[in-house]
């Protein structure tokens, strides 16, 4: 069974992904693509590491946004047109299926295609590309997942934002390590790519897997920090820990519940914080050097 994710969770989090990821790293990235750079955007959701990183490129470039769910590309399209509308950038449609942002540097063409990544690298058109990208993806992936795609791979691999486990809710409460521990137990469960998820493995995994293949691979930190009102995103996160952990460690449910309550009231306070870790990873290909 696949991951089914929320529209309104993925646009929640859109500004805070925006803010966390490296810079630097994105930089790298750049640096390496060629004239009018191809990305193939895996997981894309509703198009956030595009709206993100095409400007930082600012020059013509071509996406692909792979995604098993329709609704989630179709609003990517939608929310890709507004934004780019909303700062006076020209949009047009030349098909059904292919949009185009007429920035100032060349024109950005975006386009879906609708595919399940259990299946890739096989159902994935990597010879026309010149970098596959992703956000909060390899997280969900197996360790065989990774495998088959680092063995496929010859192009630079750019994957921001995985959880690494240094999640840190504020200030301390009785329960936060029994939450913690089955929520870690949760992100271990299989998400649909062949095995158990990698969770906060990925970064490690990903930096072995793509170094005994001769890439050079970079990690830096992409923290979300959280303070105060601010957001619903403190609230969710409170709701999303204890439904994980809820479902991980029913012995324990009415201290999960307890929990949950305490963090919700400090979080409609304004006196809830946390930190989320997270890290992004840059794998360059030895030509790609
Ligand atoms: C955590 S969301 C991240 C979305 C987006 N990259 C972002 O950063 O906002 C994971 C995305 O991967 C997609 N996904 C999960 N499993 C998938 C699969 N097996 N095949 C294709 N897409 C999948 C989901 O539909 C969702 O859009």
């Amino acid at each position: 069974m696949s991951e089914e994710f929320e529209l309104d969770w993925l646009d929640m989090r859109e500004p805070f992904d925006a803010m966390a990821r490296s810079e630097a790293l994105a930089q790298a990235l750049i640096a390496r693509l060629p004239a009018r750079p191809r990305l193939l955007d895996l997981g894309a959701g509703t198009g956030s590491l595009f709206r993100w990183l095409a400007p930082r490129i600012g020059r013509a470039q071509a996406w692909t946004l792979v995604d098993q769910n329709r609704e989630m590309t179709e609003a990517a399209f939608d929310t890709i047109a507004d934004r780019a509308e909303q700062v006076g950038l020209k949009v047009t449609f030349p098909s059904r299926r292919t949009l185009l942002v007429h920035a100032p540097g060349g024109a950005w063409r975006v386009e879906a295609l609708i595919a399940d990544l259990a299946d890739a690298p096989r159902n994935l058109p990597l010879h026309n590309m010149d970098a596959v990208v992703c956000s909060a993806l390899c997280d969900l992936v197996s360790r065989g997942w990774l495998e088959g795609m680092a063995a496929a791979l010859r192009l630079p691999f750019y994957a921001t934002l995985n959880v690494d486990g240094r999640d840190r809710f504020l200030p301390p409460l009785p329960g936060d390590a029994l939450v913690a521990q089955a929520f870690r137990r949760d992100q271990g469960r299989d998400k649909g790519f062949g095995g158990p998820a990698l969770g906060p493995k990925a970064v490690a995994e990903m930096t072995r897997a793509f170094t005994e293949r001769g890439f050079s691979v970079q990690a830096a930190a992409s923290d979300w920090v959280l303070r105060g009102h601010g957001t619903g995103l403190l609230s969710e996160l409170v709701f999303g820990h204890a439904e994980a952990a809820l479902a991980q460690d029913r012995r324990h449910g009415a201290r999960i519940r307890t929990w949950r309550e305490r963090r919700l009231q400090q979080s409609a306070m304004g006196r809830l914080g946390a930190r989320i870790g997270h890290k992004d990873v840059l794998a360059l290909p030895p030509a790609a050097r």
